[in-house]
């Protein structure tokens, strides 16, 4: 026998519907959360010139120094504050630095409040390690969702281990105000409770502000505050499995000893395409943010020209969550049959909790001609 906790992980949803379509070749996918651009030249010429220079070997636990300086100094800059590098684990990926936080946080037993709907991994991770999740669901109305603070604060009751909050976030483009995050540092604080913060849309927000709210700039080194982030979105990388942690610097050494067990390193190629993408790639994210703005508008104008569709812009991440009552209720069913007959292939929003029954997740990182053709699938689809 497996452990326990491994029978209540649920499968992915998503790939369930993705596999009702194997070997076809004639589906428009907007089921996996990546853009179809790959990865800019300037980046993947750094990892050719690490690997022709034979950087092939392993290194150190917590990454390349300058790269964790790189991350350091990015980080700083980007939330007005000062973050030295001795703070910085790199990871192979944000997934990697979920699971490295979990192996460090959580006992069997112990009490985490997650807000959702949520990118499974989220939720499931923490389970791994025996943890008791704590759903505190986000409400939706006319298409825009939204939390009712107080039901997290209450989730997160004397007692409870760590509250995970991911803002920008995945699938429903959710994005915590500034001032439910003070309110809830000031909790957490208050009561002991570990804050984690998955940041891997952070930069993907079309308010025109730089970065999304947050409480980082708030945190002194010490404190029990982690964030999780990846080159994965904002940079393109999807496919270099590159991220990193910030975390009090007194833990820092133990996040390497997890790697060690977990990873070992990061690969130093792809380490080395990172130091370039943090270093120089402001651009690149002005023009990817300016892209999925005008492909997440064009989107939710077309959709809310079909009949009974519920959609609303959302101001975060690269994803519309939107439903059609009467329709899509039972996800699962609709996103089979959607891709089986109209070869459009879309997540269905069970694979994200029950919350997000109903919904439909469709990753908006494409171009709009493609969202056009998707878009055109589906208008057909409800005839
Ligand atoms: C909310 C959220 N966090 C973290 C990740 C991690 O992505 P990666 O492991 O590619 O860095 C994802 C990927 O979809 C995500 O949606």
């Amino acid at each position: 026998m497996l452990r326990t906790s491994l029978d209540s992980l649920p499968a992915s949803r998503i790939r369930e519907v993705a596999n009702a379509a194997l070997g076809r070749d004639d589906i428009v996918k907007f089921w996996f959360g990546e853009g179809d651009l790959p990865t800019p030249e300037f980046i993947r010429a750094a990892a050719k010139q690490a690997l022709d220079a034979g950087e092939t070997f392993y290194n150190h636990n917590l990454g390349i120094a300058e790269l964790r300086q790189a991350i350091a100094d990015y980080a700083s800059k980007l939330h007005g504050v000062r973050i030295e590098s001795d703070r910085i684990a790199v990871t192979s990926a944000g997934v990697n630095a979920l699971s490295l936080i979990a192996q460090a946080l959580f006992d069997p037993g112990d009490r985490v409040a997650i807000v959702t709907p949520v990118w499974p991994n989220l939720t499931s991770i923490p389970r791994i390690m025996g943890a008791e999740v704590v759903r505190v669901p986000l409400a939706c109305r006319d298409g825009v969702w939204s939390l009712d603070l107080q039901k997290l604060i209450d989730a997160a009751a004397p007692g409870t281990r760590a509250v995970l909050v991911n803002s920008p976030n995945n699938p429903t483009g959710w994005t915590m105000p500034q001032a439910d995050w003070e309110a809830l540092l000031a909790h957490c604080r208050r009561h002991g409770i570990w804050l984690v913060s998955d940041d891997a849309y952070e930069r993907l927000v079309y308010t025109g502000a730089p970065h999304a709210p947050g409480v980082l700039a708030r945190i002194e080194d010490g404190e029990r505050f982690i964030s999780a982030n990846t080159f994965s979105k904002s940079w393109t990388m999807t496919g270099w499995r590159l991220g990193w942690l910030i975390a009090p610097s007194r833990f820092v050494a133990d996040f390497g000893k997890l790697v060690e067990f977990n990873t070992s390193c990061a690969p130093p190629f792809v380490q080395r395409a990172g130091i370039v993408a943090i270093r120089d790639g402001d651009p690149l994210i002005r023009d990817t943010v300016a892209r999925l703005k005008r492909s997440r508008d064009l989107l939710v104008q077309r959709l809310r020209a079909l009949p009974g569709v519920e959609a609303a812009a959302p101001p975060g991440a690269m994803y519309l969550f939107f439903r059609i009552p009467g329709r899509s209720d039972d996800s699962l069913a609709f996103a089979k049959d959607l891709v089986t007959r109209s070869g459009l292939g879309l997540a269905p929003g069970i694979a994200f909790g029950a919350e997000g029954e109903g919904y439909l997740r469709w990753c908006f990182a494409a171009t709009e001609a493609l969202i056009e053709q998707g878009v055109e699938r589906l208008a057909r689809h409800l005839r």
